[in-house]
């Protein structure tokens, strides 16, 4: 069984009279301690993919199935369900609440899913350079600091699928290090993981590469 199938996942906006086919037919598998990059300029539909996939977003035709389990075409509180259960996930922005400290944000998610405990959020929080940051609200983290704050809610409840939208955007090189040690320690211990990026770096240390132009998978 894959961790999480995509078949023929199409996605249409309209802006005005025109209409924008973000993704169009996109086929995708993620496997269980597999580690695959997504990569594409921008504009390409990676964001709109993930967003599918996780259910945040739903495509206008094409299915997503998480562990076996049918995800597309559900009331919302069902794919909320699914996504707490299994999902951690990182989008481009809007990953924290603003009201509440970093740690308050990882201590929810773990409230949310049912898994993790509050005793570890200071080692997330570290393994991740955040080292001396739980108390601080995400209003004074850097861009980089907020990307990885939000990843260490999408690891909080160790998710079978991991979910990134360019975790190391704008991180330094040894900091980018840490990051990708984190994911694929995720990997190894049974977690799939997808993330979109830019770096080569990261992409050098996935499994598997996988390229999206103008919404279509053209390697995979
Ligand atoms: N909510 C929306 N309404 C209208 N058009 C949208 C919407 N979301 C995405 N699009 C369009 O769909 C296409 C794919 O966008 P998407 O955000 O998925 O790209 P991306 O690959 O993530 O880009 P980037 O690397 O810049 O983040 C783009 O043409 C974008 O303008
Ligand atoms: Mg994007």
């Amino acid at each position: 069984m894959f961790a999480l199938e995509a078949t023929e996942l199409y996605r249409f906006f309209h802006a005005g009279d025109e209409e924008v086919v973000a993704l169009r037919g996109v086929v995708l598998t993620l496997n269980t301690g597999e580690f695959t990059a997504l990569r594409g300029p921008s504009g390409s539909g990676k964001s709109t993919l993930l967003a599918c996939l996780a259910g945040i977003d739903e495509p206008d035709g094409g299915v997503v199935s998480v562990m076996g389990e049918r995800m597309t075409r559900r009331p919302e509180p069902e794919r909320a369900r699914l996504r707490a259960r299994h999902f951690g996930v990182l989008m481009q922005s809007g990953n924290l609440f603003d009201h509440l400290t970093v740690r308050a944000n990882v201590r929810l998610q773990m409230e949310i899913s049912g898994r993790g405990a509050p005793g570890e959020i200071d080692g997330l929080l570290g393994s991740l350079g955040l080292d001396g940051l739980a108390g601080v609200f995400p209003v004074h983290l850097s861009g980089g600091e907020a990307a990885r704050a939000g990843l260490a809610v999408a690891l909080a409840a160790k998710p079978s699928i991991l979910l990134c939208d360019e975790p190391t955007a704008e991180v330094d090189a040894a900091t980018e290090q840490l990051v990708i040690d984190r994911l694929i320690g995720n990997c190894r211990s049974g977690g799939a993981v997808l993330i979109v990026t830019h770096s080569p770096a990261l992409a050098a240390r996935a499994d598997r590469i996988i390229d999206i132009r103008d919404g279509g998978i053209v390697h995979g």
